[in-house]
């Protein structure tokens, strides 16, 4: 105990330390930084848990729908859009202060049956698509400043993985053309906000990776609409290699773009529910180590996990076993993995 509690210590810098023990929230760190520190949102959380509304608030400076943006719960039927739960999102992101991402316009998952089971050919899931992005994107514009136009369309070996949108049938354009085509309607419907690549198991330097690295420097030369990013970092206590992350973030930050973490967490095995205290302290590294990389870069503009609390977390249900993968415990108290975020945001 005694050890552990010494290991977490030595990863607190002093001004880190003192912010702890002054209790600042992650958000003003964040702030002086010039970096967000964002979270996915669960709406029925939201809405039903005063606790989570008041650390959510308290901690963060930006939010992201976690389901309620994607293309089945936004347009559950062709001519029904339901964004009660997005606008309420946004409404609370104002009156705190907050910004709000977007998640995610063209998806292989989450879809309605509508569309996959509609039998439409590539001129009319074309015609569909578009104006799926121009009535989402359109709406929140000026409300929402970031989309991740494109979520996951790469397979582990850096192939295109194959999806109603690309080739099943798919929209009619070749390759990574249909990507290109998203982010032109994106930024048709809304000019001003700024379009992300998005993906996972994408962070170091691997087949996806180098992949998604020349789709964004074809674009970027070819002067198509895309702005940054966004690495998941979807990880494990299998510490990530820290300087393929960096190496990854310099050659894309060096296209002049920007990359922002949008789905951190780390999974921890749970015995009879609950993680060992040495799998929190394993954890808390790790969660040090990927905040710190991000804020080496000046292009490295947002840490947001996917959710922050352990009481709400999509990691139990995927993962048999597995949870505790935030920084906040079931009851809303600090943690380790916290106090990490803290230390980096203080460097
Ligand atoms: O809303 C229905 C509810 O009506 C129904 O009773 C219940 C029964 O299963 O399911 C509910 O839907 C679930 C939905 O989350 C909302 O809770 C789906 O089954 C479930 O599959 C869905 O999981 C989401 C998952 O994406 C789907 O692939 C997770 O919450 C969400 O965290 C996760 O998020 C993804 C990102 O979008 C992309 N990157 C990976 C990340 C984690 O998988």
């Amino acid at each position: 105990m005694i050890c552990n509690v010494a290991a977490l210590l030595a990863l607190l810098a002093p001004a880190a330390l003192s912010a702890w023990q002054s209790g600042s929230p992650l958000r003003e760190l964040a702030e002086s930084r010039g970096i967000r520190i964002g979270s996915a949102v669960n709406p029925a959380a939201l809405k039903n848990d005063p606790a989570y509304a008041a650390t959510l608030a308290r901690e963060f400076n930006q939010v992201e729908p976690e389901n309620a943006a994607k293309f089945g719960p936004v347009h559950p039927q062709e001519d029904t859009y339901n964004f009660e739960p997005v606008d309420s999102l946004v409404a609370f992101a104002k009156a705190h202060d907050m910004a709000v991402r977007g998640h995610t316009l063209v998806w292989h998952n989450q879809n309605p049956a509508w569309l996959t089971r509609g039998g439409f050919g590539p001129d009319r899931l074309a015609a569909i698509l578009q104006k799926h992005i121009q009535t989402v994107a359109g709406r929140y514009a000026g409300q929402i400043y970031a989309w991740d136009v494109v979520n996951e369309a790469f397979e582990k070996d850096g192939t295109l993985r194959k999806t109603i949108w690309f080739d099943s049938p798919g929209i009619g354009r070749e390759g990574t053309a249909y990507i290109e085509q998203a982010f032109r309607w994106a930024h048709a419907a809304d000019p001003k906000a700024l379009l992300f690549y998005n993906d996972y198991d994408a962070e170091g330097i691997n087949a996806k990776s180098d992949a998604i690295y020349q789709m964004a420097k074809d674009l970027v030369a070819r002067e198509v609409p895309i702005n940054g990013i966004g690495l998941q970092m979807h990880l494990t206590l299998k510490p990530p290699l820290i300087a393929d992350i960096e190496a990854n973030i310099k050659r894309l930050t060096g296209l002049g773009l920007q990359v922002q973490y949008t789905e951190l967490d780390v999974r921890v095995p749970l015995v009879d529910g609950a993680a060992s205290e040495d799998s929190l302290i394993a954890q808390a590294r790790i969660y040090n180590d990927v905040a710190a990389v991000c804020v080496k870069f000046k292009l490295c503009t947002a840490i947001q996990t996917w959710g922050f609390t352990d009481k709400f977390s999509w990691i139990p249900g995927a993962y048999r076993g597995m949870g505790a993968a935030l920084e906040f415990d079931a009851n809303y108290g600090a943690k380790g993995a916290w106090r990490s975020v803290a230390a980096a945001l203080s460097k």
